[in-house]
């Protein structure tokens, strides 16, 4: 067995430098490793030259690579999966996987306590969008939640993303970065014990409404679950205890609505899953200004109506102020601005995207062309 001193790669997965190459002389080509794999060409150079073999990856932790070779050094390979990763690209514990390969001990705290949290940036035409400004926020929420042993800093955060999509050579993508707590040494769980966790992934871009109810919007509910008190769980750093919203997401389906907004125990609209919420009356409109997480793309509609003769400030709004409203609209990184067509039976405004939603959807994706919000990825 032997190791390689440089590793390169081409596209797809990246052989850790760590794990030993084990060269078999003897085995039968191509080799099939003990758990199944990923197709993959390694080009080898040793002291007689250089050639390529074909052979599989292991795809648990990526700890084999086989392949037909006699036993002399290598002073150099490069890899190159065969592969295309349709589903994405991810990354954990320093390595980079297909997404659907990706795994996480169930030991994690981020898994068994919710301990954790997240960001989620998305990719247009090439382009990180506000990049800057999730990577703020993100970095707001790992101090908040002091994941102190995370072992990343800002640039090595983006740098493993921008890998996630490099990898999976995705032009639209939502691109994840979650940081956990990681895994307690024993049963007693002390959380000064853990070493904080990092995960990424790159998937094609959606949104968290389906394409085709893009122009007349989506059927929600006022959900009598409430949203999890601010003073019990932060709602401005981005995490994955939801069960407020799968709760309510539940009471949602069973009236045939498609998703679900939540009121705070004071009456007041706070905001869904994955998304936040806007009303329109008479002109100005109002997002609610606590409980919430303060959400980039609430944040980009709010700046883009400083440039229009659109009022729009945060604010309180009762279910009422929704249901009564001309026009009611989410706004989320995954899908942008989102026209809501009926709350809890009562049809918005004509039933259909209104001609404020209308306007600020324009304008938003046209700011995806502007060079002050983005950030080019180099795919090499
Ligand atoms: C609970 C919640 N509110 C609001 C949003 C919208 O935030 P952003 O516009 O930053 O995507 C999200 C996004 O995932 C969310 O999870």
């Amino acid at each position: 067995m032997i190791s390689g001193d440089v590793l390169k790669y081409r596209k797809g997965l990246l052989i850790p430098k760590r794990y030993e190459t084990r060269l078999t002389a003897s085995s039968p080509f191509p080799l099939t490793p003990p758990s199944g794999g990923k197709p993959i060409s390694i080009a080898v150079q040793n002291c007689y030259g250089r050639s390529r073999f074909e052979g599989y990856l292991g795809n648990v932790g990526l700890e084999y690579i086989a392949v037909d070779w006699y036993n002399i050094p290598v002073t150099e390979w490069e890899a190159d999966t065969m592969e295309t990763y349709p589903n994405g690209v991810g990354y954990v514990d320093g390595v980079y996987s297909a997404k659907e390969d990706m795994r996480v001990p169930v030991a994690d705290l981020g898994f068994l306590l919710s301990d954790m949290t997240y960001d989620a940036v998305h990719v247009h035409n090439g382009n990180f969008f506000r990049l800057e400004d999730h990577l703020d926020r993100w970095e707001r929420s790992i101090e908040k939640r002091r994941f102190t042993t995370l072992g990343h800093d800002r640039d090595g955060v983006c740098e493993i993303v921008t890998e996630c999509v490099r990898r999976a050579e995705l032009r639209a993508a939502m691109v994840y970065m979650v940081a956990t707590r990681g895994e307690a040494t024993d049963g007693l769980k002390d959380l000064r014990t853990c070493r904080n966790r990092l995960l990424a992934w790159a998937v094609p871009y959606y949104g968290v409404i389906a394409e085709d109810k893009m122009e007349d919007g989506i059927d929600i509910i006022v959900s009598d679950v409430l949203r999890t008190p601010p003073e019990s769980i932060d709602p401005t750093v981005k995490n994955f205890a939801r069960i407020d919203f799968s709760d309510a997401l539940l009471q949602a389906y069973d009236k045939g609505a498609e998703h679900a907004v939540l009121l705070d125990r004071d009456g007041n609209v706070t905001e869904g899953r994955g998304w936040n919420i806007f009303a329109l009356h008479g002109g100005a409109l109002v997002s609610p200004d606590s409980g919430v997480l303060e959400g980039i793309s609430r944040r980009t509609v709010i700046e883009l109506c400083r440039n229009t003769n659109i009022k729009a400030e945060l604010g309180q709004l009762k279910a009422d102020d929704l249901r009564d409203a001309d026009e009611v609209f989410m706004t989320s990184t995954a899908g942008g601005i989102m026209p809501v067509r009926k709350i809890d039976d009562r049809v918005i405004g004509t039933g259909t995207r209104g001609p404020v939603t209308t306007r600020l959807t324009d304008m938003y994706w046209e700011l995806h062309e502007d060079p002050d919000y983005l950030t080019p990825i180099d795919y090499h």
